[in-house]
């Protein structure tokens, strides 16, 4: 249980700068107008899936894409050194799982001195569109990330560039990676590209290096030439090291399991479980959300709060974690309160707030259920309360009703990702901004879910649930962020579930169920 004391003294109503995200805003912006405006080599850049529907902006909004498009050119120029390269077609899981995956992949570069990541090759997929995925660079900062890499000791993302990462000694140039379809090279790509592809039954590492002239790119040697002036070997060979998922996909994910083995137990004195490892903290500070992305979410929520200083509204996030795969998750659901009207009981004994912001798949919750569902009465009688207690929190704000206004309730996820527009890297045409949007691309629920990450990291407390990969990486980055600002302002973690609310202090508490 939590006094309210203790909440009135952890969740203040602070005149809060928005930090991070603001200050990187205004940062790369005035360092885009600064850039001198010269053309590049667009064909070097492949940023995004080809067959999108595309709409072309003006061109005021050209010349400053183009500044920022040199300063991404220069910064991603790879150099002669091993490259890791991901050669699943795209990272498996949700947003949160893949991240895991992603954290594994950055640190197997960082234990064998890899300094360069092949940007290109990595890909985000959306669960709810098998087939479809997103470059990493749709999504997230790459010029934030590769400024600041080497303050952490982590590697650059990079470019693809032919002759520079692959040596080829005999006349034929044999590369390694395929521009046009962005995947590790010599394989049955139809394949591997297919929407009936099912990454856990398969593994693509067995068919990496196929037809033998590809047999070069199958290798595992982490110790290929470190520096370009030592001795090449004889015939072809790449700088780019392959490395991803195996049969059942789980080998990034063990990886992860394997960094985390310290965090098994808490603390005797404190019950803090210990801080993640430097390499983890150091992504969940590198990895920020794209330009794009990060002005939508400003703008969603000055529209929902305001922008006056004074009084800054608090603001309470809320991950319940209630969708219908939740209800029906086995070995999960025993973590978590399933019923939304006792979550929103809980943290009704919360001080004051002026927002809240939920963080739902409103497709998984407003939508029918599973026919699987039929079979527990129980979970059905819940998941179809929850959507209306959903429902009339919107209409009537939350505790409100048809004849008092509640608390106003925001749902950015998907309506934020809808105003969003992601500008295409390979430009081709001068005298217009091609931009895509992430329907168009398809990944509409993976984009909501890293506005709604990004969202909670903003909110003055956050409430999230015990068994969720994407509450507890919230739960850490803010503890992280509280730990960096040192301005007093606590973390205001509180996790919901089965017996109530309580304060969490410390990072996450190791995930109970997979
Ligand atoms: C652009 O780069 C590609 C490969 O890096 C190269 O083949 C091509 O000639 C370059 N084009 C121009 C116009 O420089
Ligand atoms: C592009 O996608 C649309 C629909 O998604 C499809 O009808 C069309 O054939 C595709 N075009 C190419 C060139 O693949
Ligand atoms: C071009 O875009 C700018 C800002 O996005 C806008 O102010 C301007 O009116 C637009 N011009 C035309 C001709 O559409
Ligand atoms: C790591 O790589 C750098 C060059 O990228 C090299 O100077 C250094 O000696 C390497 N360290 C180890 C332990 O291999
Ligand atoms: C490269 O990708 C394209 C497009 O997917 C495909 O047609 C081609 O066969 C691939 N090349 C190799 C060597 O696999
Ligand atoms: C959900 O919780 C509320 C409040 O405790 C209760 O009235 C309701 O019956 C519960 N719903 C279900 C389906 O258990």
């Amino acid at each position: 249980m939590v006094t309210a004391t203790t909440n009135r003294r952890r969740i203040r109503i602070a005149c809060r700068t928005l930090s991070f995200l603001i200050s990187t805003y205004i940062f790369t912006v005035n360092l885009y107008s600064q850039i001198e405006l010269t053309s590049f080599n667009a064909s070097s850049s492949n940023a995004i899936q080809k067959n999108t529907t595309t709409q072309i902006k003006n061109e005021s909004s050209t010349s400053s894409f183009n500044d920022f498009l040199i300063e991404y050119m220069k910064l991603t120029t790879p150099l002669p050194l091993p490259t890791l390269t991901y050669y699943d077609p795209h990272l498996m899981g949700g947003f949160r799982n893949q991240h895991m995956r992603f954290v594994a992949f950055v640190n197997k570069a960082v234990e064998h001195n890899i300094s360069q990541l092949l940007l290109p090759s990595l890909r985000w997929g959306d669960v709810s569109q098998p087939g479809w995925s997103v470059g990493h660079e749709v999504l997230f900062d790459v010029v934030y990330w590769n400024r600041r890499a080497g303050e952490f000791g982590l590697p650059r993302l990079v470019r693809y560039e032919a002759d520079v990462l692959e040596r080829n000694i005999e006349k034929e140039v044999i590369p390694c990676f395929n521009v046009s379809s962005s995947m590790y090279s010599g394989l049955n790509e139809k394949k591997w590209r297919s929407k009936g592809i099912v990454l856990r039954q398969n593994s693509l590492w067995d068919y990496l290096g196929e037809p033998s002239k590809y047999a070069h790119c199958k290798h595992q040697n982490f110790d290929v030439i470190q520096n370009s002036h030592k001795e090449i070997p004889n015939g072809p060979m790449t700088f780019l090291v392959p490395h991803g998922g195996t049969k059942a996909s789980g080998r990034l994910w063990w990886e992860y399991d394997g960094m985390q083995r310290h965090r098994s137990k808490p603390d005797e004195l404190t019950g803090k479980y210990p801080d993640h490892l430097p390499i983890e903290q150091a992504v969940y500070k590198l990895l920020i959300p794209s330009l794009p992305i990060r002005r939508a979410i400003r703008e969603s929520l000055n529209e929902a709060i305001g922008t006056s200083t004074i009084n800054k509204p608090t603001v309470v996030a809320l991950h319940p974690r209630i969708e219908h795969d939740m209800l029906l998750h086995d070995i999960c659901n025993e973590f978590m309160q399933l019923n939304l009207t006792k979550i929103f009981d809980s943290i009704r004994i919360m001080p004051k707030f002026d927002l809240l912001f939920v963080a739902v798949s409103k497709a998984l919750v407003d939508g029918k259920p599973p026919d699987k569902m039929n079979r527990y009465k129980d979970l059905m009688r819940i998941a179809l309360e929850n959507k209306i207690v959903l429902n009339q929190a919107r209409n009537y704000g939350v505790f409100g009703s048809k004849d008092q206004k509640g608390i106003p309730m925001l749902e950015s996820g998907t309506s934020t990702t809808r105003k969003i527009e992601f500008p295409v890297m390979e430009q081709r045409n001068s005298n217009g901004l091609e931009v895509v949007t992430a329907k168009s691309l398809r990944v509409t629920e993976l984009v909501a879910s890293v506005v709604n990450f990004f969202t909670a990291l903003e909110a003055d407390a956050f409430v999230g649930v015990r068994g969720s990969t994407f509450s507890q990486d919230v739960f850490s980055v803010r503890y992280y962020q509280h730990q960096d600002r040192g301005d007093g302002v606590g973390e205001n973690n509180f996790v919901v579930g089965p017996n109530g609310m309580r304060q969490l202090f410390g990072p996450a508490e190791p995930l109970p169920c997979k």
